[in-house]
């Protein structure tokens, strides 16, 4: 008897020839690429080449002129950023990600409500959870987010994204503008969360710190992609390291 092949499981996400920008411009073209469950998957490339465009047009916040997305082989193209974060997407965008006039805990509550349905209890649970994940945002919970320190704020606008538990995680330069050793605790921080079962897609600047918490890696120039692969050998495309990434890198 032939004995029976099992498909192997479908990606958390697959991003299948995304073709989008804003208005008549084509910023990212043809881009395909998949995050299996419990990867962090870093996107790297100079200011400029779409990858924050990538990123919103898997959350319909970009044009998106062609292609797919796909959560757990469910299609999700085209739903709202409300019905993305029910269905288990989180998204941290790379600016305006907190409410600044609003305390900490406020903007978690904020995050809780499109959880339709929440009880208070389960908005409490949320919270709690997001309190010992990041300890330091209890101390601060009833700061208002614009008074934080850059890390403080990155550590709230993940953990707003964190708040329904989701399945996927978009993070888009998480460690911008932060000293070393607070970008490092939040780069252990994503390891971290990768290593619960969620999948990551991590847009970063900082690819050094990136690549050492990714598994694998795509290179965006011009807004496609140039070269893609398990993170330890990224960086051995000589060419591609150097054109996009300066020698000034280290690694
Ligand atoms: N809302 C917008 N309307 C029109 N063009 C935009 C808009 N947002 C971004 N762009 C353009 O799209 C291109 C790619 O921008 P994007 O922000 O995706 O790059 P990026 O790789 O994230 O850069 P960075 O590393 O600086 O964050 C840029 O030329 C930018 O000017
Ligand atoms: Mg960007």
């Amino acid at each position: 008897m032939t004995p029976l092949r099992q498909a192997p499981p479908a990606p958390r996400l697959r991003v299948h020839q995304m073709t989008a920008g804003y208005g008549k411009a084509v910023i990212v073209q043809q881009v395909s690429l998949h995050v299996d469950p419990g990867e962090v998957v870093a996107v790297l490339g100079p200011n400029g080449s779409g990858k924050s465009t990538l990123v919103k047009g898997i959350c319909g916040l970009a044009d998106r002129f062609g292609g797919q997305v796909f959560l757990d082989d469910r299609d999700v193209t085209g739903l709202a950023l409300e019905g993305l974060a029910r269905t288990g997407i989180g998204y941290v965008p790379q600016r305006e990600n907190v409410f600044p006039g609003l305390t900490v805990e406020e903007n978690l509550e904020m995050a809780t409500f499109v959880q339709a349905g929440w009880r208070r209890a389960q908005i409490r649970e949320a919270i709690d959870r997001s309190y010992q994940r990041f300890p330091r945002l209890a101390e601060r919970r009833r700061q208002p987010a614009g008074t934080l320190s850059g890390g403080e704020r990155q550590m709230l606008a993940m953990a707003r994204a964190l708040v329904g538990q989701p399945r996927l995680l978009l993070l888009d330069e998480p460690t911008a503008a932060l000293s070393v050793s607070v970008a490092n605790h939040l780069f252990q921080m994503i390891r971290q969360i990768g290593a619960e079962g969620v999948a990551v897609l991590l847009v970063e600047q900082n690819v050094a710190g990136a690549l050492e918490v990714s598994d694998r890696a795509y290179v965006l120039v011009n807004g496609e992609v140039v070269a893609q692969g398990p993170a330890s050998e990224i960086t051995q495309h000589g060419e591609v390291v150097n054109r996009v990434f300066g020698r000034s890198q280290r690694f």
